[in-house]
């Protein structure tokens, strides 16, 4: 499928560092390029899904769904048409899991499994150990041995129960916290307090053993722009990855969230670009795991706002997406209805930060996204 050239310029994408793309989307000068079908770019299904636009570009694709929303089948049929990957957005974390020492409730993580086995939609799991969302029975542990325990096992369980069926597992999340102060990096999080900085491994080796088939993933934010925090946080993360690959700890791939703003406060690129690199060099692969552009300092007037949030997603995955190593795009949420970012940082009912309005129409985002993903350029498959 060729977008047609009016929507690549609209979002900016022949513009400056990406103008050599011209002759892979078909507009160059070279006379050989293909002339671009006139699609009906408004059209969302089929060949025009995101599903579609991403395999062709070798990507995975989709959204953090939340199981009870999948009883509207607006929703259902929306997720349904436009993903082939998607993620619990709480359901696998602790807190939805471990109502109690030694109990599981698996309801709501099985329903997003079987919707996505039935639905040929791949699944990612989030998150088998990070120091938010535990319940306060886990919080209480007061001994090394036993949140050893409970970890391990905690992973075994989950991890095992579904075995052979998972794309990946975001084994550890958010392990890194600069301001925390530790000459590793290390955030000094309730797992590192009660077991050490060996939790990490303890983690990544149990996941391994639990389900050998599920890509394991260290996943973190505030990777992505180019200020001070973000270049520390880059350096601590190679860091704890180096670590890892050089104890032979079992990993292959690394999640960026990708939790971006539309202006004024950030730009991104070289930063990101460098670092995405040194983690390809290391054999593994990036899944941008959690992307949304939060418009808080966005220009909030109604024909600004969506424009400046479509046009940081186009700008941010056309730079992102130039890496190879780039396997999955995951938006935290389908529709601005149901965002986190209604209920981070303060109440905010009018922030539109998705590919999908509260009515679960596209907005302007969602061709911004697709534009750059078809506008991906990769080496020919070996
Ligand atoms: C968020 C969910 O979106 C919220 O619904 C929940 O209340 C808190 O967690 N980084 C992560 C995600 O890894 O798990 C977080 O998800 C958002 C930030």
């Amino acid at each position: 499928m060729k977008l047609p050239r009016r929507d690549l310029l609209r979002y900016g994408f022949l513009s400056a560092a990406n103008a050599g793309l011209a002759s892979v989307i078909g507009c160059g000068k070279k006379a050989s390029a293909p002339a671009p079908k006139q699609a009906p770019t408004r059209e969302i299904t089929g060949q025009w899904s995101l599903r579609a636009v991403a395999a062709e570009h070798r990507l995975l694709t989709g959204f953090a769904v939340d199981p009870k929303l999948l009883q509207d089948p607006h929703y259902a049929a929306v997720v349904r048409e436009q993903a082939s990957l998607i993620v619990p957005e709480n359901a696998m974390k602790w807190g939805a899991l471990r109502p109690a020492p030694g109990q599981y409730s698996f309801e709501q993580a099985d329903i997003l499994l079987t919707f996505a086995e039935q639905n040929r939609i791949r699944l990612r799991g989030h998150t088998l150990c990070w120091h938010r969302s535990l319940p306060s029975w886990v919080e209480a542990i007061d001994s090394a041995q036993e949140a050893h325990r409970q970890l391990t096992e905690h992973i075994q369980t989950v991890a095992g129960r579904y075995a052979g069926r998972m794309h990946s597992w975001d084994v550890v999340n958010e392990a890194v916290e600069v301001k925390d102060n530790r000459p590793d990096g290390l955030r000094n999080s309730f797992w590192l307090r009660l077991v050490g900085p060996d939790y990490i491994e303890a983690a990544f080796h149990a996941a391994r053993a639990a389900d050998p088939a599920a890509l394991l993933s260290y996943n973190d934010y505030g990777l992505e722009s180019e200020t001070y925090d973000a270049e520390q946080k880059r350096s601590a993360v190679l860091l704890l990855l180096r670590r890892l690959k050089a104890r032979r700890v079992p990993l292959d791939a690394v999640g960026i969230q990708c939790h971006i703003s539309a202006r004024p406060m950030y730009s991104y690129g070289p930063g990101l670009q460098r670092f995405t690199e040194q983690v390809r060099e290391m054999g593994l692969q990036i899944f941008l795991s959690e992307m949304d552009v939060n418009d808080r300092n966005a220009d909030r007037t109604p024909e600004r706002q969506d424009a400046e949030v479509a046009q940081t997603y186009n700008r941010f995955l056309a730079m992102a997406l130039a890496e190879r190593a780039v396997t999955a795009v995951l938006f935290w949420g389908v529709d601005d209805g149901h965002s986190w970012l209604r209920y981070e940082n303060g109440r905010d009912d009018q922030t539109r930060p998705l590919l999908f309005d509260r009515d679960l129409r596209p907005k302007e985002a969602f061709y911004a996204a697709r534009a750059a993903m078809e506008a991906r350029s990769m080496p020919p498959k070996p």
